[in-house]
């Protein structure tokens, strides 16, 4: 029995089709099976496409390119920026916006409702300090501008344990409890902590006035 012979016999999937002669490569035939009418038809298609599409993309520029795209794209996003930016304007925080919020009951009452659930724990329901220290004196570790107090609440000072604020609580919030914060001033609870840090230079403070 021959190689071929063999195979034949064996292999119930090969069509019954006559082998077209003069294919023979190393005793490998083939068969001829033309390809399904719909394949031929997308690929004369896509040959028609490619010189309309090159043309298109190079010479008439009614296609257009990867860049164009791009460019276009990138335009709408900046026009889209632009229209969020101008309907929620980003809060820069400085001395001054902190300082509107100080001494507004209103902001007050929202940063004693903040203080009672997240810093109490630590600074004591009357802010006269636990393991934190007192916030109600006038002696302050990391600066006593609203600045100061912004930035340790916002970033922490982690080796201390003191946690940072700033991917919790919102820049508006993080104000509110420098409002409440600086309405305690001076309150001396009971049990207070010593004070810790260097006194506030209130003369110099703008946002300390009236405390
Ligand atoms: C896990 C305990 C803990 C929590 C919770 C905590 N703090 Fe503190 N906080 C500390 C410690 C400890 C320090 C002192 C850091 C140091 O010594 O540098 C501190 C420092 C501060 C200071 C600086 C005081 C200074 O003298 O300069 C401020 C302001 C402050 N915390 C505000 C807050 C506010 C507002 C919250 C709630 C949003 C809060 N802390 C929550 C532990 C905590």
């Amino acid at each position: 029995m021959t190689m071929s012979e063999n195979e034949s016999k064996t292999n119930s999937t090969v069509p019954d089709e006559p082998i077209i002669s003069g294919h023979s490569y190393d005793g490998i035939e083939e068969y001829d099976n033309p390809m399904p009418g719909w394949w031929v038809w997308l690929f004369i298609a896509s040959i028609v496409w490619s010189p309309i599409y090159i043309l298109g993309v190079h010479q008439f520029g009614f296609i257009n390119s990867y860049e164009d795209d791009l460019s276009e794209q990138q335009t709408e996003l900046v026009e889209i920026r632009a229209a969020f930016e101008a309907a929620n304007p980003t809060a820069t925080v400085t001395e001054e916006s902190i300082a509107a919020y100080v001494g507004v009951q209103e902001h007050i009452d929202s940063g004693a409702v903040l203080y009672s659930t997240n810093c109490a724990m630590c600074h004591a329901n009357n802010a006269g300090g636990l393991i934190g220290p007192n916030l109600t004196d006038e002696y302050w570790i990391h600066g006593s501008k609203n600045t100061d107090m912004f930035t340790v609440i916002t970033e922490g000072v982690l080796e201390k344990g003191m946690t940072p604020w700033g991917a919790i609580l919102s820049a508006e919030q993080r104000s509110q409890l420098i409002a409440f914060i600086r309405s305690v001033q001076g309150s001396n609870p009971e049990g207070a902590k010593a004070p810790e840090g260097d006194m506030a230079v209130a003369a110099t403070e703008a946002t300390s006035e009236g405390l």
